[in-house]
């Protein structure tokens, strides 16, 4: 008898800071994880410095000037195979034909970055 009022008090209790510590838990994966992810998203804004810089001789405004065909356009990178950031990377990491590869010059990061301002630019028509 006197067990039975024990009992059921204590479980509550014993409920509560689990529950507690497992939301905490829960808010602190959520916190890290979205903290986390401006670290591995590709920066479009170093992605333009680093297009100016490197690739808009040739590609101004998504254009090619040494191959008129091969621009930086989305209907141009889907008939080729480029719409994707994987092709733009590994293209200008090792070069194709005319074009330079970038790979010794260009850290992953910055061919990363640079990829995605292509495809976020591609998207957008380069209307600027
Ligand atoms: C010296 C001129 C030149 C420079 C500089 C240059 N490219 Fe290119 N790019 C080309 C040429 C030429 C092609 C076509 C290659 C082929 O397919 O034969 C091309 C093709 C591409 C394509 C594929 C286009 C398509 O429609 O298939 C992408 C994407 C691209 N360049 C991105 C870049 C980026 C990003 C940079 C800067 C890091 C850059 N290029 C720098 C000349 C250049």
């Amino acid at each position: 008898m006197s067990r039975c009022q024990y009992t059921l008090p204590i479980l509550p209790m014993e409920e509560t800071p689990l529950k507690k510590l497992l939301s905490i838990l829960m808010l602190a994966i959520t916190v890290v994880t979205f903290a986390m992810q401006p670290a591995f998203a590709a920066d479009i804004a170093n992605g333009a410095k680093v297009f100016s810089a490197n690739c808009a001789a040739c590609h101004m405004g998504g254009n090619n000037v040494v191959m008129a065909n091969k621009t930086l356009k989305k209907d141009a990178l889907e008939q080729f195979g480029m719409y994707s950031a994987d092709a733009i990377q590994n293209q200008v990491k090792n070069g194709k034909n005319a074009m330079p590869a970038f790979g010794g010059r260009l850290s992953d990061s910055e061919i990363a970055d640079v990829a995605a301002y292509v495809l976020d630019q591609a998207a957008k028509g380069w209307a600027g």
